[in-house]
């Protein structure tokens, strides 16, 4: 059973929200879609009947940090999940330290993390395989006492495939995924579920579906719109 995660990233407001939910209402399977909504909206989802994770938590458990939010703070209002180091917040803001201090913060409390790694261009595979490899050990380093299958999974997402239609063709992806898993069994013994992100969308997923390793999605633009991400439930299995 494949995850579906739904990244809204800063879209919808919360008309669109009530909107969405009217809509989605009872046809979501619960146990493996996660809705990742803007903090203002992560209450507006009934945790009886979603999974709701955050896109991003503080680096820092409390205090004079104007402007984030605490992983108290959205363990309250009911998250369960949590993004960290999505290359949009790797642009701005996050870099491996912030990101490793993140995943500690959000393990420690027994959130589960959806840690984001991905090349910016195209390249070789070689390159391509040795830039993830250094974006797994710097955050796999200092936690890996805290890490297990079950509460990290990564989410390969080419940062040129983000948004641009563009998706990495069957065979690289295969290979790229492999290369992830097979990289953290053999240095960290660990066998950690590996999604893919970038331009899914109904009119790939079907291509998508046939590479048996990817262990689900983390899907955004399409996330977006309720009837796709419900055809998309129907179709990823
Ligand atoms: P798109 O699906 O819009 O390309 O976004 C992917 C993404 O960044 C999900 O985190």
């Amino acid at each position: 059973m494949k995850l579906i995660c739904c990244n809204f990233k800063m879209n919808l407001l919360k008309k669109d929200i009530e909107n969405y939910l009217n809509n989605i209402n009872n046809k979501i399977e619960k146990e493996r879609v996660i809705f990742f909504p803007s903090i203002p909206y992560i209450e507006s989802f009934n945790k009886e009947n979603y999974l709701v994770g955050s896109q991003n938590i503080s680096f820092n458990e409390f205090g004079s940090i104007t402007g984030d939010t605490s992983i108290h703070q959205l363990k309250e209002l009911g998250i369960t999940y949590t993004i960290i180091g999505h290359s949009e917040r790797r642009k701005y803001f996050d870099d491996d330290k912030y990101i490793s201090k993140k995943i500690n913060l959000a393990l420690n409390n027994n959130i589960k993390t959806i840690l984001c790694i991905g090349e910016l261009e195209k390249l070789s595979e070689e390159e391509t395989n040795s830039f993830l490899k250094s974006e797994i050990d710097q955050a796999f380093l200092d936690n890996i006492n805290l890490i297990n299958e079950n509460n990290l999974i990564i989410a390969y997402e080419p940062i040129w495939a983000i948004g641009s239609g563009v998706i990495p063709d069957n065979n690289c992806l295969n290979n790229t995924i492999s290369f992830i898993k097979n990289y953290i069994k053999e240095s960290y013994n660990l066998n950690i579920k590996v999604l893919y992100g970038g331009s899914v969308k109904l009119d790939n997923i079907d291509n998508l579906e046939k590479i048996n390793i990817i262990d689900g999605y983390l899907i955004g633009g399409a996330s977006l719109n309720p009837s796709d991400i419900l055809s998309l439930q129907s179709k990823i299995k």
